[in-house]
């Protein structure tokens, strides 16, 4: 009995192997002489039209970036050798911390800085430690308290860098109107990013025969327009740095704030430089190796060649007729 039914189980399996051969063999056919040649010159086509579109405006956008830039009112910065540029490079970390230095002792006068905590600086330019004493240097205005007063604190770690300003109109009233703007991610919302700052910081000098400047600017032909309302700030030993080593040139104080305000802009480059490599090196992996095992399991299917000839077909169906007749 069980013997039975193991014969009628294999029976019903090669049928099933039989009949499927078949509607392959039959797909197969059809497919070839269908007409889907054509519809694949359509797609094509439209692929073609899209590529050429999306290429076209391309051009125009670039273009017209460069006929802005033509026209522009102001000196174009040169391109300086960033040390932090490039995929395979970190931040400079002792420019981030003596630019830290410059930021405190020249620009938190008059700059904000408010997307920076004082815990971002840990493991960056500072020990746990360091970062601890520094945020204790400031005054927070913090409460209420329990029984519902204001009061103030030493700062910690979780403190925001202090403003210089209370609001942006006291801002404006110290420096003749012109609002110090916030340089937590200036180098990113200025076009030429590093490049320009420096450029801008280290380029003051005097305006050129006819140019009138109006009370309380200066003339940077790095600004557009020529007239900035802020004063040359750095000048040779405008900083004293701890470290000997390192004279403080303008061009080096003003290198150190720039790389200082790269990293503000983007605290989180190095590790997503990091994980750019890792992904990189993990998927190259992984996506060969998927190439490999695709082609692994499809090689027998695009290699073979299967042949339309009912006239075998028909006589495989009369032998297998006849097997089924068979006692079992
Ligand atoms: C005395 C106040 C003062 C100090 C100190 C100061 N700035 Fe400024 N800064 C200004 C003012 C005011 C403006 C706005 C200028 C304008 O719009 O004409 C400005 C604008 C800027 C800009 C923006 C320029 C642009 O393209 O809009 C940058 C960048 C900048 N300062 C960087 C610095 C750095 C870096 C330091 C420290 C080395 C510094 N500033 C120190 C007052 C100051």
């Amino acid at each position: 009995m069980r013997f039975n039914m193991a014969g009628k189980l294999l029976n019903f399996g090669s049928k099933l192997f039989k009949s499927s051969k078949n509607f392959i063999n039959a797909a197969y056919v059809r497919r070839s002489t269908s007409t889907n040649a054509r519809k694949w010159t359509g797609a094509r086509q439209k692929l073609l039209t899209f590529g050429a579109l999306t290429g076209a405006a391309g051009l125009l956008m670039y273009a017209m970036d460069v006929s802005v830039d033509a026209s522009s009112d102001c000196v174009h910065p040169s391109k300086q050798g960033w040390g932090h540029k490039g995929l395979l490079s970190a931040v400079d970390k002792e420019g981030v911390r003596r630019g830290y230095q410059v930021y405190k002792e020249v620009c938190a006068s008059c700059h904000s800085l408010k997307y920076i905590a004082y815990r971002n600086l840990v493991g960056v330019c500072m020990t746990e430690a360091e970062a601890k004493s520094e945020a204790e240097g400031i005054t927070v205005h913090d409460g209420p308290d329990e029984e519902g007063n204001y009061f103030d604190r030493p700062g910690k770690l979780s403190d925001y860098l202090p403003l210089p300003y209370p609001n942006e109109e006291a801002g404006r009233a110290a420096n003749n109107g012109a609002y110090p703007p916030d340089l937590s991610y200036i180098v990113s919302a200025r076009k030429g990013g590093e490049d320009y700052i420096f450029a801008l910081l280290t380029g003051y000098c005097d305006p050129p025969a006819g140019f009138s400047l109006r009370d309380g600017l200066y003339f940077n032909p790095y600004f557009s327009g020529g007239a900035i309302a802020m004063g040359q700030l750095i000048s040779n030993e405008s900083v004293t740095y701890p470290d000997d080593k390192i004279s403080p040139t303008a061009s080096q104080i003003a290198k150190d704030v720039v790389t200082f305000l790269a990293w503000t802009s983007e605290p989180e480059g190095d590790i997503r430089k990091l994980l750019i490599i890792k992904v990189t090196i993990i998927s190259t992996f992984l996506i060969s190796l998927t190439y490999y095992i695709k082609r692994l399991k499809w090689s027998s299917l695009k290699s073979r060649k299967i042949f339309f000839m009912p006239e075998v077909q028909e006589k495989a169906k009369q032998e297998s007729n006849k097997t089924d007749d068979c006692p079992k």
